[in-house]
């Protein structure tokens, strides 16, 4: 199929990118000029795995070109356009400017074209978004009622770092339409894969997103709460109180040979220093906001929040009982992204540590293998952080480590220090083995 995908960030470009290897024809819009201006050159401007090898591989059908006034014009010749910007929060609110914008050049577009197409949203919007807000606006541009153009919402699952796995090997496809015409155009473009596909309105496929990530990041601070309790009460060997649970036959099925399944999700059920990411932390406060205007009160939602935006605080916390005095002590920060395998920034952990460090601690320095660049970005220049390349030659001059990214690199951190034991090694993602450190010096969220 000949497809428009407007935006180019994290889930635009994995989409745009995975359609064309599965020999859609594909055409990236995205008004960041030096963002096109990469891609054309074939290079890529996020992190993500497999991904520019793949836009390499497929460069005979997909092309990048700049969103402008010319592109309404543009727009008339493809058969489905899928719209994947940006819907960040601003003041609590999910901002659908972005989505606005797109939806009244779109709109604009059908009023001079006769041909049906069908326009998807891809960008994770709230319940209602797609068969109301951008609905309206389309027929408002267009003068066209539904039915002249189509109606679809098809969310993404996809995890950065292995987003391009998860677009390929999806667990499941959701088509959430408005129209048959669009069901039907979802049918074909998803043809070539071999999962389970489900078909729905789209305020269900808007729901399944935001409950997807809402009960996944409703585990982690739930695992966090139970951890932050069973410390306050003391003498409670909380690694071994998760691995009990994690026991019971309904997280890890025993299979016929009697041993047992430990499915991803118990990943989610370890305690840890919270959740960052572009997607959590925004969606769960978009989800908490609609359901305000609604009768229903959240509370779940908000504790996970409360929970989650507490952590940081709790791990400074957890640091300062056992070293009481921060103002002598040199910190070193492992880990940046707000998890591994990315580049991303946006909400980590790592940032919110330097930031409740900074004026805390006599120095400050940092190691991500990837995130650097972003992290310059993020942080307040006022903040003094001493960006380093070689971690391991940093471990000797540091008096406290905080492992706050879960990069298998730092699994080695016990072999390359001979110092480490005049140390605190903070593993706030509970990555290493406590065995392998004196247990006065190593200390964890457990
Ligand atoms: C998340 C979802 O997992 C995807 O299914 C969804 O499509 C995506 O959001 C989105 O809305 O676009 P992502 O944020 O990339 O994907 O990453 P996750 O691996 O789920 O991690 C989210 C946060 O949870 C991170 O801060 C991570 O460190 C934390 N986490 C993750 C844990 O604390 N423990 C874990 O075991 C896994």
């Amino acid at each position: 199929m000949n497809i428009a995908v407007i935006g180019t960030g994290y889930v635009g470009l994995v989409s745009g990118v995975c359609l064309a290897s599965k020999g859609h024809k594909i055409t990236c819009f995205d008004s960041n000029e030096i963002t096109i201006n990469l891609l054309q050159k074939g290079k890529n401007p996020i992190h993500e795995n497999g991904l520019t090898e793949l836009m390499i591989e497929n460069e005979k059908n997909i092309l990048f070109k700049i969103l402008n006034s010319s592109t309404e014009s543009n727009l008339k010749d493809f058969d489905v356009i899928i719209i994947a910007v940006g819907t960040p929060t601003l003041k609590g609110k999910t901002d659908l400017s972005q989505i606005e914008s797109v939806a009244i050049m779109i709109g604009k577009m059908l009023k001079n074209s006769e041909k049906y197409v069908s326009l998807i949203l891809k960008s994770t919007v709230l319940p209602g978004t797609t068969d109301t807000y951008f609905r309206n606006i389309i027929e408002n541009e267009s003068g066209k009622k539904l039915g002249k153009f189509g109606l679809g919402m098809n969310p993404e699952f996809l995890r950065e770092g292995n987003a391009v796995n998860d677009f390929l090997s999806p667990d499941r496809i959701v088509l959430g339409y408005e129209d048959l015409g669009t069901l039907n155009v979802l049918k074909k473009i998803y043809q070539p894969w071999d999962c389970q596909k489900l078909e729905l309105n789209t305020r269900s496929a808007e729901m399944m997103k935001y409950v997807n990530n809402s009960l996944l990041a409703t585990l982690i601070s739930s695992v966090n709460e139970y951890a932050n309790i069973a410390r306050e009460l003391g003498e409670i060997d909380f690694k071994k109180v998760m691995h009990g649970v994690h026991l019971d036959n309904r997280w890890s099925p025993l299979k016929k040979d009697g041993t047992k399944i430990f499915p991803e999700i118990l990943e989610y059920l370890r305690p840890g220093c919270g959740f960052g990411g572009s997607c959590f932390p925004k969606d769960i406060k978009a989800l908490s906001s609609l359901a305000k205007e609604t009768s229903i009160k959240p509370n779940i939602i908000d504790s996970v929040i409360a929970v989650n935006e507490g952590q940081p605080h709790r791990i400074i916390k957890i640091l300062e009982d056992r070293v009481k005095d921060l103002s002598n002590k040199r910190v070193l920060i492992l880990g940046l992204a707000f998890k591994p395998e990315t580049d991303d920034v946006r909400e980590s952990v790592s940032i919110k540590l330097i930031n409740l460090l900074d004026k805390k601690a006599l120095s400050i320095s940092a190691h991500d293998p990837i995130a650097i660049d972003n992290a310059k970005k993020f942080l307040d220049p006022s903040i003094r952080v001493n960006y380093i390349d070689n971690w391991q030659i940093e471990l000797d001059k540091a008096d406290i480590i905080i492992i706050a990214t879960k990069w298998s690199i730092y699994e080695s951190i016990n072999k390359l220090s001979n110092s480490l034991s005049e140390k605190v090694i903070f593993d706030t993602r509970s990555m290493l083995d406590p065995d392998k450190f004196d247990i006065m010096n190593y200390l964890s969220v457990e």
